[in-house]
């Protein structure tokens, strides 16, 4: 079932809710592939009743950034969700989630805030306020759906490490399901964004998979030092990658390391062809 409004998805849950059934929520932006999917199928197994949300967030945008070339393909997607056993695809206007305050500056909208700590680092560092965005449209899905369970990919770890943060601290009813990167039998992770992609970038691209195993190949072979395994990096870098950040940070409280562990996870972001791409590995796993 396709549905636009808050209003509607409000009473669809209450009426699940009523007969006890649990529900989960997977919110994406949309140009759904098989990362997105694995969600789903988590969601679907786990939960009574599946709400996906299909909304490209303006607020999570920076200027100067893809929204308004951020593939849209809701029929595809929709079409996906039911094949999928998804109860409801939501999918609401910029409007219907924020009126016209999305459209003015910040200084009309409701902000949730993740601490400073978390953002100043990654992906925060370029996107400045992406995490902002992020935080105020989990936490208004959260509001709108209520769900028991809501699912998150370790592609976006630093997100999913802010948004656990989020629901402890403003203590949120719900349990955050991490579910693991799905990847290109070439190693490449998949991502809306591939599609910007074309077939010679996508060769490029599988720099960041190269360099990610490769720092987990030297870990295990005993090379703990942080600074000698970012090193390991420049051998697979050329003129077509810009290198944004490649880091080694503590898998749960991105707590920097200078001694690798189990629990170090490595992170990348650079570009490729003029498409910004990250992924990341955990050392331990
Ligand atoms: P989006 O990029 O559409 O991703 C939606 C969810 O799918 C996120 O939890 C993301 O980590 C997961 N995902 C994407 N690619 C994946 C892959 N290759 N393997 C596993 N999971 C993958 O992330 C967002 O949207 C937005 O920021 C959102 C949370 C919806 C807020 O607007």
């Amino acid at each position: 079932m396709l549905l636009h409004t808050i209003k509607e998805v409000r009473e669809q849950v209450k009426e699940w809710k009523k007969e006890g059934l649990t529900v989960g929520l997977v919110p994406t932006m949309g140009a759904l592939h098989n990362g997105h999917l694995s969600l789903i199928k988590k969601a679907v197994e786990k939960c009574d009743k599946v709400v996906v949300s299909v909304f490209v967030n303006p607020i999570q945008f920076c200027p100067g950034e893809d929204l308004d070339k951020y593939p849209r393909t809701l029929e595809a997607d929709t079409k996906l969700c039911n094949d999928a056993g998804v109860s409801i695809v939501f999918a609401p206007s910029p409007s219907e989630m924020y009126g016209q305050s999305e459209m003015r500056t910040n200084d009309f909208l409701t902000y949730v805030i993740p601490p400073f700590f978390y953002v100043n680092k990654l992906c925060g560092k370029s996107r400045v306020g992406h995490f902002d965005g992020v935080c105020t449209v989990v936490n208004k899905l959260f509001n709108i759906v209520q769900p028991d369970f809501a699912f998150f990919g370790q592609k976006d770890a630093q997100q999913l490490i802010i948004i656990k943060k989020m629901v402890k601290d403003l203590n949120i009813p719900v349990d955050i399901v991490p579910c693991p990167i799905v990847r290109e039998e070439s190693g490449l992770a998949l991502s809306s964004r591939n599609k910007y992609l074309s077939e010679e970038d996508k060769k490029e691209a599988l720099v960041l998979s190269k360099i990610l195993n490769n720092i987990k190949d030297c870990y295990k072979k005993g090379i703990t030092d942080v600074e000698a395994l970012k090193e390991t990096a420049f051998q697979f870098l050329t003129d077509k990658h810009e290198l944004e950040y490649l880091e080694l940070l503590d898998c749960e409280d991105l707590e920097e390391k200078k001694i690798a562990d189990n629990n170090t996870r490595v992170f990348i972001a650079c570009k490729v062809g003029g498409v910004r791409l990250i992924d990341n590995i955990l050392l331990g796993e």
